[in-house]
């Protein structure tokens, strides 16, 4: 297990990109949008983890509802899991409150979602990690 990426709700994406592109010293992955979560997301690779800036696509996405209730600022964070439906299970098996069922998430990542109130507060994502994560193409 490592921690994967720290997600961040973001109004404008293309303005938080620029904050960040100058914050870090280097360019964003590119964008991507996520149907599922109605956002649309670009990542920074930041050593051996990465930041995901998120920008709401429609009023009822989830991101939506937290920017109307807290702002901006950290959403969630990631960490990888080799077998997330596995580490879900094993979760829910032990009393933890989990977001919705294990689907897809960005860069076709395999996610899972655990309540922040089972997670001290904060939103925790279970990810199978990215693809081209390794070469750093992405
Ligand atoms: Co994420």
């Amino acid at each position: 297990m490592r921690l994967d990426h720290v997600g961040i709700a973001v109004r404008d994406l293309t303005a938080a990109t620029a904050l960040f592109r100058t914050l870090l010293g280097r360019e964003p992955s590119g964008t991507e949008d996520v149907p599922g979560e109605r956002v649309r997301v670009a990542f920074f690779q930041v050593g051996e983890t990465r930041i995901e800036l998120l920008e709401p696509t429609a009023p009822d996405s989830p991101v939506a509802k937290f920017l109307e209730k807290r702002g901006e600022g950290i959403h969630h964070f990631a960490l990888a899991v080799a077998d997330v439906d596995g580490e879900a299970a094993r979760l829910r098996a032990s009393g933890a409150t989990l977001a919705g069922e294990p689907r897809s998430g960005a860069g076709g990542a395999r996610v899972a979602f655990v309540h922040p109130k089972s997670a001290g507060g904060v939103l925790v994502e279970l990810s199978s990690g990215h693809h081209g994560r390794a070469g750093g193409g992405r």
